[in-house]
């Protein structure tokens, strides 16, 4: 089996409840009680990164100590980007808007997402909402994802501006050949104006 998969999460899950319950006033994460690096991991299919999503990893990185943007295949939906590109595309625009702070981007496609967060000591998901069909939509896999590891689930509101803005409409615009340069960074716009069509 895959180091750092299903089996070892489980065990390290044990080891959680063990100190949970060696805490005299019951709580069972260190990072309420001053723990040193507060890691947290911002998921989504990104297909493509949208100035929502920027905005969202922008006030994330501003909150904790290190943050890790993911890219997770969701089976549910038709791709229009392969995965590496996805990373390269957010790597470009944290880089060309000059967000600060520690961040890692990278891709996980061979297990829970909880999983991911256990093998880099996050306890923390971010998710950006932007209408109560987020909140519907969002609110299971928060709870199945407690239920799974502990990793608690932190809802950030984004600009308003960027309410409306979704990668599937973005994915629609474009592939009908509209311009898409107000709803995501100047690096998406770009690509998706050359390099998905490999001009
Ligand atoms: O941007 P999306 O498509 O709304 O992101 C959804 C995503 C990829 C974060 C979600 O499908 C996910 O967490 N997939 C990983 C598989 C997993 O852990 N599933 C169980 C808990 S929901």
């Amino acid at each position: 089996p895959r180091p750092g998969g299903a089996g070892g999460a489980r065990k390290k899950l044990a080891l959680i409840f063990r100190a949970s319950h060696e805490r005299p006033n019951g709580a069972w994460h260190g990072y309420h009680e001053g723990m040193s690096n507060r890691v947290a991991v911002v998921p989504g299919s990104f297909d493509p990164l949208t100035l929502g999503h920027l905005d969202v990893i922008e006030r994330a990185a501003g909150l904790y100590d290190e943050l890790h943007v993911l890219v997770v295949h969701n089976p549910g939906k038709e791709a229009l980007l392969p995965i590496a590109q996805r990373v390269s595309l957010i790597e470009q625009a944290i880089a060309e808007r000059g967000v600060k702070g520690s961040i890692v981007v990278a891709a996980w496609s061979v297990g829970l997402l909880v999983d991911y967060c256990t093998d880099v000591g996050a306890q923390v998901l971010v998710k950006g909402i932007r209408s109560q069909i987020d909140v519907a939509y969002e609110t299971p896999m928060a709870i199945v994802n407690r239920h799974l590891a502990h990793v608690e689930t932190v809802f950030l509101l984004p600009d308003p501006s960027h309410a409306l803005v979704s990668s599937s409409l973005v994915r629609q615009v474009s592939q009908l050949g509209g311009d898409v340069s107000p709803f995501v960074p100047p690096a998406v716009a770009r690509y998706l104006d050359t390099g998905a069509r490999g001009i």
